[in-house]
């Protein structure tokens, strides 16, 4: 077993960078705002994990199911000694399918902003696959990354990037295009991405999935206030706070909001910010995408759609797209 070579991308303080979002989301004339990516901290990533195993939040085993089927073909357009590159790699469950599934990979980059999480299931991997060159990079996917140099171009090795989980879903469209184009500018031509995107569905259905009745997601919505609370100077109640999710129809996405039970003052580091009642905070968007609808994206971005596997229900898909 080698020793893990870590890359740490030099990164603004966390806590300072909330705060300044915080507050540009909150201060902005109408909707106010907080940034799904500050959902993810310790108890919101294990809350993420609950959601995934709730019996309405189908995404996971769903998207798990399609690429026990897909990958052999995928192994085999791959082919040997493939370098892999993944996104918000987090526990490393769907990772181990893939490496399973490939004939002999050569390395693998994970990509993840949680050190703890990132190196632990990096030190797993590196045990268990002897042979596998693993490259933890600590860092924010959104922003500008140096990556390892072992992910350069090398004419016989064909570059994976593995971006499932529907994560794709939670960019804007326009976002969704620059950052696939950003993706296709690691790659040359005939490398690929592998990509998990939520389907469009029964408006129910894909509710029930953001309103499970165990109350998941609300406590993950709401887990956004308690990082507050506890990362600042604030008298905020989350009892004067609830979750709701809706299915915007037109633009084809759910969307997360906290609602104020109350007309209330909201006192944050010596800044005061006022809610109406019923007025909501804006946490996320979930688009769902026709698998026409994300080709056309994909396409867009500089890819080939080369395969796309989805259930028989046709709940999730999985993209194989080849960058053209
Ligand atoms: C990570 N992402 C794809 C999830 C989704 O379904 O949009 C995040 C999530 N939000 C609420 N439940 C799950």
């Amino acid at each position: 077993m080698t020793k893990l070579n870590v890359h740490r991308q030099a990164q603004v303080n966390q806590d300072d960078l909330f705060l300044q979002d915080i507050f540009a989301g909150w201060s902005a004339e109408g909707q106010k705002t907080l940034p799904c990516k500050y959902f993810y901290d310790e108890l919101g990533s294990q809350l993420f994990d609950k959601i995934c195993q709730t019996p309405e939040y189908y995404h996971t085993r769903t998207e798990l199911a399609i690429l026990a089927g897909a990958l052999p073909e995928v192994a085999r357009r791959v082919g040997a000694q493939a370098d892999i590159l993944e996104f918000g790699s987090g526990a490393g469950i769907k990772i181990r399918k893939l490496i399973d599934a490939l004939t002999t990979p050569r390395t693998y980059i994970p990509i993840d902003i949680s050190e703890e999480i990132l190196l632990a299931s990096s030190t797993r991997l590196n045990q268990q696959y002897p042979d596998l060159a693993v490259f933890p990079v600590v860092a924010d996917y959104l922003s500008p990354i140096q990556l390892p140099e072992q992910f350069s171009h090398q004419p016989d090795h064909k570059k994976l990037v593995f971006f499932p989980g529907s994560t794709i879903s939670n960019f804007e469209p326009k976002a969704a295009i620059h950052f696939m184009k950003h993706i296709r500018s690691l790659l040359a031509v005939g490398d690929a991405l592998l990509i998990g995107v939520d389907l469009v569905k029964p408006a129910e259905r894909i509710l029930a999935a953001y309103n499970d009745a165990q109350g998941v997601t609300a406590a993950f919505n709401m887990n956004l206030l308690k990082r507050i609370q506890s990362s600042y100077q604030t008298d905020l109640k989350l009892e004067n706070f609830y979750h709701q999710a809706i299915y915007n129809v037109e633009r084809s996405r759910i969307e997360m909001h906290l609602i104020s039970k109350v007309q209330q003052e909201i006192n944050l580091e010596g800044q005061r910010f006022c809610f109406a009642e019923q007025e909501s905070i804006h946490t996320e968007n979930s688009y769902k995408y026709s698998i026409e609808s994300f080709q056309l994206l994909a396409r867009n971005a500089g890819f080939d759609c080369t395969a796309c596997y989805t259930d028989v229900d046709k709940l999730f898909s999985v993209h194989y797209l080849t960058a053209s």
